[in-house]
């Protein structure tokens, strides 16, 4: 247990750069946070990282705080039911809303440590009519640096490809290292990652055609979940989609986006003003 000071100085920091919230009741999950801190940083105890960090947060500092409070949860394939969709019925969509075009435009707005937009591309050639992935423009961003770094790295343990990779795309898409699963590079290399803060960040406008924004939204409070949509809405070309979380929503949200039945799976659909 730290003193009530010292996690309320942290808690307000990570909300103001990230978004994420850390209430009262929350406080005891800075624990093993300040204690790998602690660690990294090399001082005695909590009260001296504390010290620290209210003299000067150098540019290590902050990333090493914001890495660690981030939550990085995520899997191959994670609730399945977008990816089979977004390869058959997302495929026939797309081609019907846009006609031709030279490439789609797809974010993965929270990508974590990857698993996301390699699946999306995975899913794309392997699970509907062999879609040519040269027509997809794949971006991918997140705020956690570290996480950025394992994405890049596309190295997974034997644990994070069992964690819903189906065994004939491990067969066909990775190689084994050692212990590890390295990504081969006609999936990998097709996936430019970048750093991006959804809270500060500047959006592209009218350009996605697919985004992918899972899992990060349920972190923030409302003000912040709103404007963050609005951008993402504003980002996306009208008849674009938005995939959202299993158990995410835009319900109480004001903006010109509709939910749609895709397959088995659903999404919703930025409309024409
Ligand atoms: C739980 S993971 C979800 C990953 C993936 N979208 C999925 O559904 O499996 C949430 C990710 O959001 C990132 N994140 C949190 N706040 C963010 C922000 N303000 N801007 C960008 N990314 C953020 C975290 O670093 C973390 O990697």
């Amino acid at each position: 247990m730290a003193r009530p000071e010292i996690y309320k100085f942290f808690s307000e920091y990570v909300y103001k750069h990230t978004g994420i919230l850390y209430k009262e009741n929350d406080y005891y999950r800075l624990d093993s946070r300040f204690n790998t801190l602690v660690k990294d940083l090399e001082v005695k105890d909590v009260d001296e990282l504390y010290n620290l960090y209210i003299q000067k947060i150098t540019p290590a500092m902050h990333t090493a705080l914001i890495d660690l409070c981030t939550n990085n949860e995520t899997y191959f394939m994670r609730d399945l039911k977008p990816f089979k969709a977004l390869a058959k019925e997302g495929v026939e969509y797309l081609k019907e809303t846009f006609g031709q075009v030279l490439k789609y435009n797809f974010w993965s707005a929270a990508s974590s440590t990857g698993q996301e937009p390699y699946s999306i591309l995975m899913a794309l050639e392997s699970f509907g009519t062999n879609f040519d992935l040269n027509k997809i423009d794949m971006n991918a961003s997140d705020i956690s640096t570290e996480a950025l770094k394992k994405a890049k790295s596309g190295t997974y343990t034997g644990l994070e490809v069992q964690r819903g990779l189906p065994a004939n795309l491990l067969i066909k898409y990775f190689d084994q290292v050692e212990n590890d699963w390295k990504l081969k590079s006609e999936i990998m290399s097709r996936v430019r990652f970048s750093e991006f803060n959804l809270l500060t960040g500047v959006f592209k406008s009218n350009h996605y055609h697919v985004i992918f924004c899972r899992n990060v939204l349920i972190y923030q409070d409302v003000e912040n979940k709103k404007k963050i949509l609005k951008e993402i809405c504003n980002s996306l070309k009208p008849g674009g989609l938005l995939f959202m979380g299993a158990g995410e929503s835009l319900i109480g949200v004001d903006i010109p986006m509709k939910q749609m039945e895709l397959g088995k799976a659903y999404c919703y659909v930025k409309q024409s003003s």
